[in-house]
């Protein structure tokens, strides 16, 4: 009888230990608890610039401020699609990812065009030439102020904290758009889209059926149930060449008008989209655990989800690695999960923790009765 009291009162303080955690979430305030890619299989960036040197980084700049981007970018293996950005401090501060500007595409009359658009340009810049000769175009977010990458001085309106910022432009100091860390603070120029489990809700910039093909903007975004900014992420017109990186692993996505749903809402697309020659590629960062990410109430879903994404990154037990396949999610009834609105749905793990306390107890109450 004893002992189930011991558990009891054990059970209890596990169960507030959650709740404080989850009511409280002060480690989170300073910066994102990790970064992961969804390349295909889940990548984590390394979160320091000395675990970076580790895992076969190599630094690009050696002067925090370039023309292109502030602080120090690295880059492994040739691969161009997700380079990490540390700080003066060497902490993780940013991402850059760059596309080749020798793509094709086409516009709103379905005819074809250069890739990038000059309409999307910014947040793409025009970035550097390889030794081929081929320029580059880069897209740059910043996981800080961008003016408190090179200078650990905060002021009045540079303060410190994590955040999301898209570089708009050669003047880091002003060129940025800051994302709201709550998607009830965006401006309705961002068009809410799919909820997609384990990506959780989307959002795209002016996508509608109107929207001309040109300007299909890079950046969308992706926020939990209850509205708080879980992921961001890419997405351009085209197909690069250096699709599979010298590594051979890490791929963008590929999509098609077939496989659109893998992150839109068809029926918000513009028709110069549904041309049967139109592809989009892109990627996935996630800056908190992609497992928070639900759509749905369904404990049944949410256990689902839980059990079957082991988050092992790719970098440590390469054998482990959990691999995503478009056509797999496309197929599952999960895409059309989003039907159930985005509102109506609140479960985060959070919750789940408070559930499983509140579990724990009830079966050890039971116990207790149970004892002679
Ligand atoms: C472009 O192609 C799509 C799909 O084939 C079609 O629905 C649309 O009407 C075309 N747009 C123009 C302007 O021709
Ligand atoms: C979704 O929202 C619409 C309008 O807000 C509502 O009419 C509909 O019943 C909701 N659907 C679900 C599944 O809750």
């Amino acid at each position: 009888m004893a002992w189930c009291g011991h558990v009891t009162a054990f059970l209890t303080i596990f169960c507030f230990h959650f709740s404080e955690e989850s009511s409280m979430p002060s480690r989170y305030i300073d910066r994102w608890e990790k970064v992961s890619i969804r390349y295909g299989y889940w990548y984590e960036l390394p979160s320091y610039q000395s675990t970076a040197f580790k895992e076969g980084y190599r630094r690009i700049n050696d002067v925090c401020k370039t023309a292109l981007h502030h602080g120090f970018l690295f880059e492994k293996d040739g691969n161009t699609k997700t380079m990490p950005i540390y700080d003066l401090n060497g902490n993780l501060a940013g991402i850059q990812s760059s596309i080749p500007g020798n793509m094709k595409g086409f516009n709103s009359l379905n005819q074809s065009i250069d890739l990038p658009p000059l309409e999307i340009m910014p947040p793409v810049l025009k970035g550097t030439r390889d030794h081929k000769g081929m320029l580059h175009y880069t897209v740059t977010a910043y996981f800080k102020h961008p003016r408190l990458i090179c200078s650990p001085i905060a002021t009045a309106d540079a303060s410190p904290g994590k955040g999301l910022y898209i570089q708009t432009g050669f003047d880091l100091d002003v060129d940025f758009l800051r994302i709201p860390l709550e998607s009830k603070n965006l401006s309705p120029l961002w068009k809410k889209g799919p909820c997609l489990p384990l990506m959780g809700v989307h959002y795209f910039m002016n996508l509608d059926f109107d929207l001309p093909c040109e300007k299909l903007y890079p950046v969308f975004l992706t926020y939990d149930m209850e509205g708080k900014l879980g992921a961001f992420g890419w997405v351009f017109q085209g197909r690069p060449h250096n699709f599979y990186s010298n590594d051979g692993l890490g791929h963008w996505f590929h999509l098609t008008p077939i496989t659109y749903p893998f992150i839109f809402d068809t029926s918000m697309l513009p028709s110069c989209m549904m041309n049967s020659k139109f592809q989009v590629f892109g990627i996935h960062v996630f800056l908190r655990d992609h497992r928070e990410m639900v759509c749905t109430k369904s404990m049944d879903k949410l256990l689902q989800t839980l059990r079957s994404s082991p988050i092992t990154p790719i970098s440590q037990i390469p054998s482990q690695r959990t691999i995503i396949n478009a056509d797999d999610i496309s197929n599952s009834n999960a895409v059309n999960d989003y039907s159930d609105n985005a509102s109506t749905c609140h479960m985060t793990s959070v919750r789940w923790t408070h559930i499983a306390g509140l579990v724990y107890l009830c079966l050890c109450s039971l116990l207790l009765k149970r004892m002679p």
